[in-house]
């Protein structure tokens, strides 16, 4: 299983060009992502930051072929996005394990719409299994499982159809500083080992820096690439470097990205809603201006 998925890894590259996005709504299109372009190289870790609401889910679901772009295209090996496969496994903040299923049969579950016979998915879903430490909870139902562990199911089982692109929105939100800290480790002892593209939704800053080859900031909606940077830091990656004069200067210079996007977003909703409302007069300006 390993090497079957070790030799994809010449592949994976994804590009995004020229996108954008409209929902249609009963009161006119919502343009959630306006003239964005990124890529991922073949084995590359990238990371989209930007505040609530600026289109990052929006970018991901075009990407795994949830959604239909309104203009642009999105390639995976100069192959056009016509739709999900398992070529592009994806993993969503909420748990979206099935229930009914105990841990190894959700695992096997891509590998069974495969047609992979009974024993090679029994012997792949136990490998992966084993190299998160959960083989010893195979036979458990997800109800059994605390909110890690079955965050760690939802990896596992995006990886079990050995895809040459792993996509994940905001996958840790819900789980504890603690556990976070432990699931980005486990994340990124995976993608050495597989050595598969990833791209991966956040807004937590340090997150996308612990994790990231390099890091997309958006700007607040609709949604464009607003500044890439690079993240040189040695790999394999330690908590402790978290508190290096390097992470901390990538972080004073991200923060500041996001800082300024934030206000944005906020600022449309605070001065129509809450500001009017306190009857405070902004002189016409933004918010933002204002703070
Ligand atoms: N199905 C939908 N219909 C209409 N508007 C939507 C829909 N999904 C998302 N939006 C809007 O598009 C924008 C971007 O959403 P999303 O991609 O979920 O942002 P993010 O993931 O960055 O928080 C938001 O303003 C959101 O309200
Ligand atoms: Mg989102």
């Amino acid at each position: 299983m390993s090497s079957k998925i070790a030799n994809e890894t010449s592949k994976g590259r994804v590009e995004v060009k020229d996108f954008a996005l409209s929902y249609d709504t009963l009161d006119g299109p919502v343009e959630a992502v306006t003239s964005a372009a990124i890529h991922v190289n073949p084995g590359e870790f990238v990371s989209i930051i930007g505040p609530s609401g600026c289109g990052k889910s929006t970018l991901l679901n075009a990407v795994a072929g949830f959604l239909k772009p309104t203009r642009g295209v999105v390639t995976v090996d100069d192959e056009p996005v016509k739709g999900p496969s398992a070529e592009r496994g994806m993993v969503f903040q909420q748990y979206s394990l099935f229930p009914w299923k105990t841990v190894r049969e959700n695992v096997e579950f891509g590998l069974k719409m495969k047609h992979v016979d009974k024993s090679s998915r029994e012997r792949a879903a136990r490998t992966l299994l084993g190299i998160t430490g959960l083989l010893a909870f195979e036979n458990q139902y997800p109800d059994r499982l605390s909110g890690g562990m079955k965050q760690r199911v939802g990896i596992v089982r995006a990886l079990a159809t050995g895809p040459k692109v792993l996509l994940l929105d905001e996958p840790f939100g819900a789980l504890d500083a603690q556990t976070r800290v432990i699931m980005q480790q486990i994340l990124t002892n995976m993608w050495q080992r597989l050595k598969i593209s990833v791209l991966f939704v956040t807004h937590d800053i340090d997150e996308a820096i612990f994790l990231s080859d390099r890091v997309y900031c958006m700007t607040a909606r609709p949604g464009s690439i607003k500044a890439e940077i690079a993240i040189p830091l040695e790999r394999p990656r330690q908590q402790s470097m978290m508190m290096s004069s390097e992470f901390l200067g990538l972080r004073r210079g991200l923060m500041s990205l996001i800082r300024e996007e934030s206000l944005k977003a906020m600022g449309g909703e605070v001065s129509d809603l809450a500001m009017e409302g306190l009857n405070i007069d902004l002189h016409g300006q933004s918010f933002a201006d204002v703070v």
